[in-house]
């Protein structure tokens, strides 16, 4: 098989190839400003972002999982409290959580959008609540106004864990701007994916924009004067420079993912994607159901096709999280880990590797007695 023929999961080259002039004059132009942290780029992405999301504040980090630390942080959470969230996700969301002393009260996904179910979280609501996580999975949106409303009720925040949806939206609005923070991740395979660990917040006021700077730059407002024990994590210009050149494409690189998941939709039959109406999915994977996975995958491996299993246990039963206390079932969790795959999806991807890939699935579905879902047909029925 040669090196072409072969489909990886993400191919930045190929990515990358159409900006290249672009990135290189970016890079140029930080080498030869001799800054290199908190300079004229970070400030200049970070406006970019609040204004392409339409978010009042936005703080950029150094990656996703500092932005949810940082977020929780600002929020003045800690030991003591619950925050509800997914079980279905990566682990930064709630090793975050565990990260700044609070605990993570895992409540169980819908079965047809792999993301948490707002009547889970509305049973889930304690005393010791104070905050809900959401994640937007995959570059779905969760239902987060439904959400919004329940924390609103319950005095609760909200923050919105975006890593996997720069650019989705509900009803026109962008995620990482219903929530009392929105955290981004700008880890190279992101929707907006940077050359290294990148991360941003978004907040709805100035103070607690303020907050994040300060906590972000080891609890520091005055040079060598700390109020708080902060974090070192502060996105460096190089990132930034190079960020706000991709910035500039993002809806051109969504529209292309949108474009690959129909060609994938219309070669896969039996795959369908339940939007409920005003619901901008960003495709960051596009992810089946299939009850022999990894049989699947190894087939596609053997024809020089990547997939990947994301991810391949609910986080309940992560070793870390085998003395937490569990107060729901989460079964759809559990069945989700068990039977998803996700396949290859990038900008830069050509419909005829989609179809190439699609082909390799069905003829596996062809010999097997299934055929692969988006939703699980037990919950559905
Ligand atoms: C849902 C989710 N949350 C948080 C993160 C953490 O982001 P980072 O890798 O930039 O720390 C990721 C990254 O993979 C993610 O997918």
């Amino acid at each position: 098989m040669s090196l072409e023929n072969m489909i990886p999961m993400v191919d930045t080259l190929a990515w990358h190839k159409p900006i290249q002039k672009e990135l290189k004059q970016a890079a140029t132009r930080v080498l030869d400003s001799g800054r290199y942290i908190l300079g004229e780029e970070v400030a200049g992405f970070e406006q970019d972002v609040a204004h392409y999301l339409q978010a009042k504040e936005t703080v950029s980090c150094a990656n996703g999982t500092d932005a949810l630390v940082l977020a929780l942080s600002a929020a003045g959470l800690g030991p003591g409290d619950e925050v509800i969230t997914t079980p279905f996700t990566f682990f930064a969301t709630a090793e975050a959580i565990v990260r700044v002393g609070a605990t993570p009260v895992f409540v169980d996904i819908e079965p047809e959008s792999f993301n948490i179910d707002p009547a889970r979280v509305q049973a889930a609501v304690t005393r010791k609540t104070r905050a809900v996580l959401a994640v937007h999975m995959f570059g779905m949106p969760a239902r987060i106004q439904e959400i919004q409303a329940l924390c609103k009720d319950h005095s609760l925040w909200l923050i919105e864990d975006c890593a996997q949806s720069f650019g989705a939206c509900v009803n026109g609005q962008m995620t990482g701007t219903f929530g009392d923070f929105g955290c981004f991740s700008f880890f190279p395979s992101k929707n907006l994916g940077g050359f290294g660990d990148g991360g941003l917040v978004t907040a709805q006021s100035g103070a607690m924009a303020e907050q994040l700077k300060v906590l972000r730059n080891h609890g520091s407002r005055v040079q060598y004067q700390h109020e708080y024990v902060g974090y070192n994590s502060r996105l460096d210009e190089m990132q930034a420079a190079l960020l706000r050149v991709k910035l500039k494409h993002i809806e051109h690189y969504n529209k292309e993912r949108r474009k690959l998941a129909e060609c994938y939709r219309t070669h896969l039959q039996g795959v369908e994607v339940l939007l409920p109406s005003g619901m901008e999915h960003v495709y960051h994977q596009f992810t089946i159901l299939v009850d022999q996975r990894d049989n699947l995958k190894a087939h596609l491996a053997n024809q020089g096709i990547a997939s990947a299993v994301y991810y391949p246990l609910s986080l309940h039963q992560q070793p870390v999280f085998k003395d937490l206390k569990i107060t729901q079932d989460l079964f759809v969790a559990e069945q989700t880990a068990r039977r998803c795959l996700s396949l290859p999806i990038f900008p830069g991807m050509k419909e005829a590797q989609v179809k190439h890939v699609a082909k390799a699935v069905s003829g596996f579905f062809a010999e097997a007695s299934e055929s692969p879902g988006y939703w699980f047909s037990e919950a559905a029925s």
